[in-house]
């Protein structure tokens, strides 16, 4: 049976592994790691899921970040990914529920706008994710426009512009 599990609970070593073999040798030149450089990932919003065979097979990291206005107002949000699960794993619903764990962990009392880079057929698909009110955003660095995505209960609190970048305390 698998299972998901607080991503604080797994060998750090193990998770960089698993994220080497889900992307690219080059990943941590993504413009996503510039957007949160410099922050740590959101223990209660990140988890792991194991398979049967107690294996670690797939992760999520949470990223507290923020869209900073041309007015130089900064609106906190949630970043959400990397989502990785081992390529031999994809397609049995780990994604889905390394999804389902994070989102279903934020607090409904201060729900932050969730952002992330990935692909709105999918993110759309399950979660609502949508590039409909990111098309005045910017990153440092290149980026699809269409795979800029964001979800919030209330859109119209959304800035029309910003540049995301770390939320940093
Ligand atoms: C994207 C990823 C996290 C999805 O996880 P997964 O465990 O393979 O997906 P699930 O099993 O939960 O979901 C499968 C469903 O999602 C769909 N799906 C998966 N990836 C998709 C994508 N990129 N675009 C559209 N649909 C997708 C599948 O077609 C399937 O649909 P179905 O249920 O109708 O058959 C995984 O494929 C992965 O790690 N990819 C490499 C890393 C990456 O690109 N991460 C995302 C950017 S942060």
């Amino acid at each position: 049976m698998s299972n998901i599990i607080p991503l604080d609970q797994v060998d750090s070593t193990l998770v960089e592994e698993l994220l080497d073999r889900a992307f690219e040798p080059e990943r941590k030149t993504r413009t996503a790691y510039k957007v949160r450089e410099g922050t740590e990932w959101l223990p209660g919003l990140s988890f792991a899921a194991i398979d049967e065979n107690d294996m670690l097979v797939g992760t999520i990291q949470c990223w507290p970040v923020a869209l900073n206005s041309p007015e130089g107002k900064a609106h906190p949000m949630i970043m959400v990914g990397p989502v990785a699960v081992l390529p031999d794993h994809q397609g049995s619903g780990y994604g889905k529920a390394l999804m389902t764990a994070s989102l279903s962990a934020i607090d409904p009392r201060a729900p932050l706008p969730q952002v992330m880079i990935g692909d709105p057929e999918y993110y759309g698909r399950f979660w609502g994710f949508t590039n409909e009110h990111t098309t005045g955003w910017s990153l440092p660095g290149p980026f699809e426009q269409r795979r800029l995505l964001v979800r919030c209960d209330n859109p119209a609190v959304l800035p029309e512009k910003g540049m995301l970048g770390p939320w940093l305390r």
